[in-house]
């Protein structure tokens, strides 16, 4: 090997690396935390920056947090609206809310069925006189919207697709009236986020999307079958009502029973996975 050959070598290596770099900084940059220690994180760690999101349109704010040892990012999201009626361009929204406190009980009821580690954790917090919910910010490197725009494939689409069935049946779940492509977040190795819940838990007891479940999960149809409505007001007992929780319940039997069905017709291996 020459001296030419190595230097051009060494080259192409810092090259490498330096693609590669922004993607390793980043995954380095994710401290390895519990859910726990993430939680006790957002709710003590000191507000040492912040600016404005520049998504979204409820004007969420980008916190930065320190405990002395872990630096880590947040969004803020103070919404808290409630109006007898709003009016969209093509619908009419009788008690209409727009709330932080369905991010905190999003991620309560995640917990209880096991897809927790599809959405930050989030908790509720008060900053600058305002009280509001705050999400561990994650490592994404794109949006929905973005992918399409950019017109991207993921590489492996059965996998793709086994994160999907699972956010359509939360969004199924949680009745969210504003399931935009803006909160579906793409992460690292085309990992799958779903945030802000601020629309969601609306009161119909009927699936608004039924068609949207095709397959699922096995251990998440698990873990609903056994979701109990006392232990989901429990954990959600300051930010969901009694009338809201029943709704999640009776969505919850629609959803098993749909399932149910399903399997029924078409056998449990085209169904479940
Ligand atoms: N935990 C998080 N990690 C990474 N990015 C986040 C996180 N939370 C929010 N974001 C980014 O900030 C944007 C705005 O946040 P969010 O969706 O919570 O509020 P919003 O869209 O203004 O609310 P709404 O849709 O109710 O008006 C998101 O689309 C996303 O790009
Ligand atoms: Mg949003």
């Amino acid at each position: 090997m020459d001296a030419v050959y190595l230097c051009r070598r060494a080259l192409l290596h810092s090259l490498l690396v330096c693609l590669v770099c922004p993607f390793l900084a980043l995954a380095a940059d994710e401290p390895n935390l519990t859910k726990e220690q993430i939680k006790h994180f957002l709710l003590t760690a000191e507000i040492v920056n912040s600016r404005p999101s520049t998504k979204g349109i409820t004007h969420t704010s980008r916190l930065t947090l320190s405990d002395g040892v872990i630096t880590h990012d947040a969004s803020f999201q103070p919404v808290n609206e409630h109006k007898t009626k709003m009016e969209f361009d093509d619908h009419l929204e009788i008690n209409f809310v727009d709330s932080y406190k369905y991010n905190v009980a999003a991620y309560a009821l995640a917990e209880l069925i096991g897809m927790d580690d599809m959405l930050p954790v989030y908790v509720e917090r008060k900053w600058k006189g305002n009280t509001g919910s705050l999400s561990w910010w994650l490592p994404v490197k794109m949006d929905e919207v973005e992918r399409h725009k950019q017109k991207l494939s993921p590489p492996n689409l059965e996998a793709w697709n086994n994160q999907m069935y699972k956010i359509r049946l939360f969004d199924q779940l949680v009745s969210d009236s504003d399931p935009n492509l803006t909160n579906v977040l793409i992460g690292e190795n085309w990992k799958l986020w779903r945030i802000d819940f601020t629309r969601a838990f609306r009161l119909n007891k009927d699936l608004k999307d039924p068609g949207d479940l095709v397959r699922c999960d096995r251990q998440l149809l698990e873990k609903l079958r056994a979701l109990d409505g006392n232990v989901l007001a429990e954990n959600t007992k300051r930010y969901l009502t009694k009338e809201e929780v029943d709704a999640v319940m009776s969505r919850r039997d629609k959803i098993v029973a749909l399932f149910q069905k399903l399997i029924a017709e078409k056998g449990e291996n085209e169904v479940l996975y």
